[in-house]
């Protein structure tokens, strides 16, 4: 069956449609899209990710070399260390995944059974499963527009006597309104976490996320901007947190008692000492890469010019963007195709492009089967809205050289130029 473009009408898979009203065209210029058998606008791929260089091979092989392989060594502690004053924090308490640095984060600072905890309806799902898995309850906030992170506004709505803590995500690297979101703790006394997942190095008036709530966490998982595979970390700069969270994550030890004292209900969520020695020598890079990546959008926002296409909005106040996503949204009526087409005919076009969530995090089947954990949902107009309109571009396509990232916006202006409609001279052209 062929298909159609809802809004241009135009047929995607025939030169000719009959809709039942009129007869409608493929216009010629699509065939140049590789979409449909046209030549991709780039052909070398991106560079790839991971990359290990020859200090993560140096670094690796001294842990080998040793004989600490776990998380009780220098190689770990260091790292944190680190880590966390690279985010203007005092401490940092690594972690297997970003997962279990997001449950860490809730154990340490006690929020429990029957605590109401907000959380944006836009995210990966570990930043509402993780409240679900200490018995919290999660209460969906919608995100705003712009910045696809949480409307601060809807968040003071959804504040109620039971509300001890919110989870804030960087959604993409770019920081969340940390001025409002400070206001609206101070005025709720409500615990803030940064979900700074997406976020290493990202910075709010010039001071790097994680360093803001309560606490932050990171994620080290294979797509992100610093990766060891898997890993995590949860920085804080209150050294009461800190000592509850470094106990927790090692089964309940203090630091100053013997090993086989046990004081909190613990666990084992430690990192080893592989991920932070791949980690380590990641950090040295950070910077520099971010600055890459942000040089590399400067392009973009010059030279995709596009209508019905924009990316997500940058404040003034946001004096580093980590860019791990470069997310953007299609106006259908104005770009002239869906973003289900865009994302394909992009990718088609040798541009790592991938559809928005699918739909938002109270929509999995976790939370709409009768046996769900415990939550609430607020009107999320925007989030339903971004998961039919709204794409992301992976860092990678962000870590080239300029001709390479000029692709994005050549592979954008191809995409849009074949999707209009031709200039009729009376005649339909069948191609
Ligand atoms: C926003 C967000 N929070 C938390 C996580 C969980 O991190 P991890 O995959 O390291 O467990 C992710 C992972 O992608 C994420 O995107």
């Amino acid at each position: 069956m062929a298909l159609c473009s809802p809004l241009r009408n135009v047929c995607l898979e025939s030169p000719m449609l009959w809709t039942g009203e009129r007869i409608l065209f493929r216009p010629k210029t699509m065939n140049n899209l590789a979409l449909y058998g046209g030549t991709p606008v780039r052909e070398k791929p991106y560079p790839s990710w991971p990359a290990a260089e020859q200090l993560e091979r140096d670094q690796l092989t001294e842990v080998l070399s040793s004989q600490q392989w776990g998380g009780h060594g220098k190689t770990v502690a260091q790292f944190e260390t680190l880590f966390a004053g690279m985010h203007d924090c005092k401490y940092g308490i690594a972690t297997a995944t970003g997962t279990l640095a997001l449950e860490l984060a809730l154990t340490a600072a006690g929020i429990g059974e029957g605590d109401e905890v907000i959380v944006p309806a836009h995210s990966f799902v570990a930043t509402a499963t993780a409240v679900s898995r200490v018995r919290a309850v999660p209460v969906f906030v919608d995100i705003e527009h712009n910045s696809y992170g949480i409307d601060a506004e809807r968040m003071n709505l959804a504040i109620t006597d039971r509300t001890r803590a919110a989870i804030v995500v960087h959604f993409g690297g770019l920081p969340v309104d940390m001025d409002r979101i400070g206001k609206i703790s101070q005025d709720h006394k409500l615990v803030i976490i940064e979900d700074a997942a997406h976020a290493h190095g990202a910075e709010w008036h010039g001071q790097r996320v994680g360093s803001f709530g309560l606490c932050g966490t990171f994620s080290f998982q294979n797509s992100k901007t610093m990766t060891a595979g898997e890993g995590g970390i949860l920085t804080t700069n209150s050294e009461e947190l800190a000592i509850q969270a470094r106990s927790v994550n090692d089964g309940g030890r203090r630091e100053t008692e013997g090993w086989f004292n046990h004081f909190e209900l613990g666990s084992n969520f430690r990192m080893t000492a592989f991920q932070a020695a791949l980690l380590s020598a990641q950090l040295q890079k950070l910077t520099e890469r971010i600055h890459l990546r942000e040089e590399n959008v400067e392009i973009l926002r010059d030279t995709v010019c596009t209508p019905g296409i924009s990316f997500q909005v940058q404040p003034d106040s946001v004096t580093a963007h980590s860019f791990y996503l470069l997310v953007g949204r299609i106006d259908e009526k104005t770009f002239g195709v869906n973003r289900d087409e865009f994302v394909k005919a992009m990718e088609a076009e040798g541009i790592p492009c991938r559809p928005f969530y699918p739909h938002p995090l109270y929509k999995n089947s976790l939370y709409t089967e009768p046996e769900s954990p415990l939550h609430r949902v607020e009107p999320c107009p925007e989030a339903e809205f971004a998961t039919k309109d709204s794409f992301w571009i992976s860092h990678r396509a962000l870590a080239g050289s300029s001709e390479d990232t000029l692709d994005i916006s050549r592979a954008i202006s191809k995409i849009h130029e074949a999707f209009q409609p031709e200039k009729s001279n009376g005649e339909p052209s069948i191609n």
